[in-house]
């Protein structure tokens, strides 16, 4: 949600700023701008409306010299996506220039208080009021920037990451952070910003993600300085990333989307990697070898995540609860945190999310870990800030996500989770030793078995064609394949802009059947497993409405292939593992349909990878 890019040092900024956005474009595509301080101590911003490229376009006759920069790539929530409410923002004297990642709530009335006293706005943006508050304390109180830094973030309340230059002090940048993620890399006589990692690996791997409430000075030829908002000087961590180039490139694939589903046996094998041993047939998650004792005696478990990484929740719920035999509750992160939800120290909260910066489900995080609930983090980002706030976890390890909709987060997500599952039950000694080694050496054969599901992409890419025409999908599931059928929904819905929605089959009688008909297409997912004649009279309950019914099966399935539609088979799994193969064909479908329609896969309209805004 937004993307922050900064550089200073000895080279030209604005090739290293446009890379960086392209890098994180992900995050947001309504509008884009930079702002450059030149030799002249000129400051030239400049933004234009629409994806990088357009900004890229306008530059092209402009004087982009400079080695001192800003850059910033938008999703709007304060005033609509255009040119003028693009960052950097700057201040009525031209003096300086902000961006900004977050949302100032108090935004309104320190507008009214600077317009009454003459400040004048250009821009709809609660970052233009940032960025006019500063100058005009640092004009009144004659302080210098850093001081003025400080005094304005006092009177603001709101989430940001900021970056602020100043024309009268070239030689530095100055930076902030309030639950919105910023990364400074330090490299030789430079430094790099970035919203995350992905725009500064190229240049250095020694980086320092900032903690809420820090503010850094990035000044040519110094160290870097951190302080807090009192002025008090603190020791960052400086860390090293280690994110391998080839990740955040499509690496031949016409799209990242479609390079991220190929990636997932890849990405599961290293997600098991050290931690699922064939030849001991063990488990290992070290989170469990350390806090043993917090998660073994957990009297529940409460998962909160957002949009896919709950569906992934769904199907951790399923597991623990059938394995571990303890109680598991899968919450939205936005609901959960402001319905008063009754937390105790008995509780144990799974926080999963791909960014690691999802805002609710952060703040979802804080809530129950200031309630006494130990707190268990699935993430895939390394070192974002919901790992940083929890008190253990598991990355997922599948690497950069980079297409906005989520494929191979998800099934690293489910992995993760199908070891915790196992690896607590065998501890709490709630599973046979029969069926731990059953699914432990299936779960070693799923990244092979993928294999095989992605050869069915040509055939899927065929059948898309037919779908296009649909207004309207149904996906019906049961069990395991309940929270499949709804990913499988959310992912058609978010790139191809066709509604669907996702159904536990038995549920579709009690009012979305009155939806079908002829021109109604149903996925269901209906692998052989215990619920398999249950979904076989579903099928046939949308069959005598005349809906077009695409089944999912376990391979050599007769009986369906005889009266669905259309049918795609799947290699033979244990049932809690299904998720992992039965995915696979959902994301192709949903991938292949908005191929079809013409639409941007990568970055579907109004959408962005990291929600860091509630
Ligand atoms: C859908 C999708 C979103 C995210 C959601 C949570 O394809 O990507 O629904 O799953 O915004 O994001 P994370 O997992 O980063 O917390």
């Amino acid at each position: 949600m937004c993307g922050i890019v900064g550089y200073i040092g000895n080279k030209d900024a604005f090739p290293i700023l446009i890379k960086g956005l392209r890098r994180l474009e992900y995050r947001g595509y309504d509008s884009a701008g930079v702002a450059l301080v030149n030799s002249d101590t000129a400051l030239n911003v400049y933004k234009s409306k629409g994806k990088v490229d357009n900004l890229v376009e306008y530059c092209s006759d402009k004087n982009v010299s400079g080695t001192v920069g800003i850059a910033h790539t938008r999703w709007a929530t304060h005033g609509e996506p255009s040119a003028l409410n693009a960052h950097p923002h700057y201040s009525e004297s031209g003096n300086l220039a902000i961006i900004h990642n977050g949302i100032i709530e108090n935004y309104s009335d320190i507008k009214k208080k600077l317009m009454a006293n003459g400040v004048k706005f250009r821009s709809e943006t609660d970052t233009e009021v940032l960025v006019q508050l500063i100058e005009y304390i640092k004009e009144h109180k004659n302080l210098d920037l850093l001081t003025a830094v400080q005094v304005a973030l006092h009177e603001v309340i709101g989430a940001y990451a900021i970056a602020l230059l100043d024309k009268r002090t070239p030689h530095q940048i100055i930076v902030a952070r309030n639950q919105s993620p910023l990364v400074v890399g330090i490299g030789d006589d430079e430094f790099f910003i970035g919203s995350d990692a992905s725009p500064i690996v190229e240049y250095t791997d020694k980086v320092v993600y900032l903690e809420d409430g820090n503010i850094a000075v990035l000044h040519k030829g110094e160290e870097l300085k951190v302080v807090n908002i009192l002025n008090r000087r603190l020791n960052p961590e400086i860390q090293t990333v280690d994110i391998n180039l080839g990740q955040l490139d499509k690496g031949g694939y016409p799209h990242f989307m479609l390079k991220e589903i190929f990636e997932q046996p890849d990405c599961l094998t290293n997600c098991m990697r050290g931690r699922v041993n064939v030849d001991t047939d063990n488990v290992v998650l070290s989170a469990i070898i350390d806090y043993k004792k917090q998660l073994i005696n957990a009297k529940r478990f409460i998962i909160v995540a957002c949009g896919t990484s709950w569906h992934a929740g769904q199907i951790g719920k399923q597991m623990i609860e059938n394995f571990c035999r303890i109680p598991v509750e899968v919450e939205y992160a936005s609901e959960f945190r402001y319905r008063n939800p009754v937390i105790t120290s008995d509780d144990v909260v799974i926080a999963i999310s791909q960014s690691g910066e999802t805002a609710d489900t952060l703040a979802a995080v804080k809530l129950a870990k200031d309630n006494g609930a130990f707190i268990y983090g699935i993430c895939n980002a390394i070192g974002s800030s919901i790992p940083r706030a929890t008190n253990t976890g598991s990355y997922i390890h599948v690497g950069p996500e980079i297409g906005v909709a989520s494929t191979k987060a998800f099934t690293g997500q489910v992995t993760v989770l199908t070891m915790l599952a196992l690896a607590l039950a065998k501890e709490k000694g709630t599973i046979s030793s029969s069926d731990y080694l059953e699914i432990v050496k299936e779960l070693h054969e799923i990244p092979e078995k993928m294999k095989k599901v992605l050869e069915l992409n040509d055939r899927i890419s065929e059948l898309s064609r037919i779908f296009t025409y649909a207004h309207n999908f149904l996906y019906l599931g049961r069990g395991y394949s309940y929270p499949v059928a709804l990913e499988g929904a959310l992912k058609l819905k978010e790139i191809s802009y066709i509604h669907a929605e996702g159904y536990p089959a038995a549920e579709m009688k009690h009012g979305p059947i009155a939806l079908i008909d002829s021109d109604m297409p149903v996925v269901v997912i209906a692998t052989h497993n215990a619920m398999y004649e249950k979904v076989l009279s579903n099928i046939q309950e949308v069959k005598a409405r005349k809906g077009k019914v695409i089944a999912i099966v376990t391979e050599g399935d007769d009986n369906i292939s005889r009266i669905a539609d259309e049918v795609i088979e799947l290699p033979t799994t244990i049932e809690c593992l299904e998720p992992l193969l039965a995915t696979i064909p959902l994301q192709l479908l949903a991938y292949h349909i908005a191929v079809c329609k013409g639409k941007n896969v990568d970055q579907p309209r109004n959408l962005a990878k990291s929600v860091t805004v509630e």
